[in-house]
């Protein structure tokens, strides 16, 4: 039917429907719509596939892409909401989230994968299909390639006209932060201790600079200035792949993607066989970073309250914020409940397939996904992921 109209017809009627939507549920942020599944199935049914077909192929040509993907997926998040923020390029209005120097900076190739998507999409429905759509997607399917759970993706985002560095330097923790300072960031986004526990999980996969952890393996206070709270072990091991200056990358959970992970010599994820004919060590989601982060002989400190006061000993989180992850009572209890080592969890078969790890990641990812800045002003389908469309952007009101 639609195709004997005129195009112009069908952008009206698309356009009215849309409004008369928006009018009858009422505000919705930067959603055209209240969010759902179905959101392109008629504008643009082959969204989907497109994305999820290129995410496949690039990360077939680079592994790393994955977690390039996810990671920048929740920067964008953290900023405005998910709102493609994050790849908009700096402007004369100033440098963008993108320019914040941050450590967790989200690495070139996933914005490369961005852009060959929207170039795709383009050519088959212009001007229809978010960046912000397409970003929520393309992290969702790496995620599932990689062996993770998929979570439901929402659609009916616009994208953003505001970036700012300053705003990445505000709102992402950075790799050194305390437990406390962690639920802060997470409330201010409103999630919970436990999202905030739970969406760590993503250093499941994933490199961190060498630079980002010297200060734990060389100038801290513990034996030959390493960080007391780090494992000793894997401290040598991460002193080996990081001389003092080095520029090297190193996996934040160098374990998964074969099957003596678990010493137990069993198939971990019996869906993912062919995923673990591929993928390497470090490369797979999976509960392992759980059980790395716990360490063994975390004691409760000599002062301070119970839920402020754990000593952390002997523990594989590479980053000093997933070891402060069991410097709290609850926080360990989190951890201890993902690594699948609560008396629950150990009760139930279903641990065996990373749960309730998948399971709690996949609530989380909702919610982080979900996130929207009603306050920011309005919205647009970009034609260029990195550029604004000029004829809609805003003057830089009160910014
Ligand atoms: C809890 C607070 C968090 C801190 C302090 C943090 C910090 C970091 C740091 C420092 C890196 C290494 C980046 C580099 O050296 O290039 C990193 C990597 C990564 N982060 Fe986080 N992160 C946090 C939360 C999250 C969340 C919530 C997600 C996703 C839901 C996430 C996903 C990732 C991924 C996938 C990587 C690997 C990136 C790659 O290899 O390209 N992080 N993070």
């Amino acid at each position: 039917m639609a195709s004997s109209l005129p195009q112009g017809t069908v952008r009206t009627v698309t356009f009215a429907s849309l409004l008369f939507l928006a009018l009858i549920a009422g505000v919705h942020g930067r959603y055209r719509h209240p969010p759902m599944v179905s959101f392109y199935s008629r504008e643009c049914p082959e969204a989907r596939g497109i994305v999820q077909k290129i995410v496949k192929s690039a990360i077939e040509r680079d592994i790393d892409s994955a977690a390039a993907l996810w990671n920048l997926h929740y920067h964008d998040c953290f900023v405005r909401g998910c709102d493609g923020s994050i790849l908009l390029e700096s402007s004369y209005y100033g440098p963008a989230e993108k320019e914040s120097g941050i450590p967790d900076s989200p690495k070139e190739i996933a914005y490369d994968i961005i852009d060959e998507i929207k170039d795709a999409i383009e050519k088959v429905c212009p001007v229809t299909v978010s960046c912000a759509d397409i970003l929520t997607l393309a992290a969702r399917d790496a995620v599932v390639e990689l062996g993770g759970p998929g979570w439901k993706v929402c659609s009916g985002r616009l994208d953003g006209f505001i970036s700012y560095a300053n705003e990445s330097k505000f709102y992402m923790p950075g790799p050194d932060a305390n437990y406390r300072t962690l639920v802060k960031k997470f409330a201010l986004k409103g999630l919970t201790e436990m999202d905030m526990v739970v969406l760590s999980g993503a250093h499941t996969i994933g490199k961190v600079k060498c630079s980002v952890m010297e200060s734990s393996l060389y100038n801290s206070s513990g034996p030959c200035g390493v960080d007391p709270t780090l494992d000793p072990t894997y401290a040598m091991e991460l002193k080996a792949q990081c001389p003092v200056g080095s520029s090297n990358l190193v996996f934040l959970d160098p374990t998964g993607g074969d099957t003596s992970v678990n010493g137990s010599g069993t198939v971990p994820y019996p869906g993912h066989r062919r995923l673990l004919a591929t993928k390497s060590a470090g490369n797979t989601v999976d509960k392992n970073y759980y059980v790395r982060v716990s360490g063994k002989n975390a004691k409760k400190g000599s002062a301070g309250s119970s839920d402020q006061n754990l000593k952390v000993r002997n523990s594989k989180g590479t980053l000093k914020s997933d070891r402060n992850l069991v410097s709290t009572k609850s926080g360990k209890a989190l951890v201890n409940r993902e690594a699948g080592n609560s008396k629950k969890a150990k009760a139930s078969a279903a641990d065996k397939e990373n749960q309730p790890f998948f399971h709690d990641l996949v609530k989380s990812m909702e919610k982080l996904s979900t996130l929207d800045d009603p306050s920011s002003p309005g919205g647009e389908i970009r034609c260029n992921c990195r550029s604004r469309n000029v004829q809609t952007a805003p003057p830089p009101v009160g910014y």
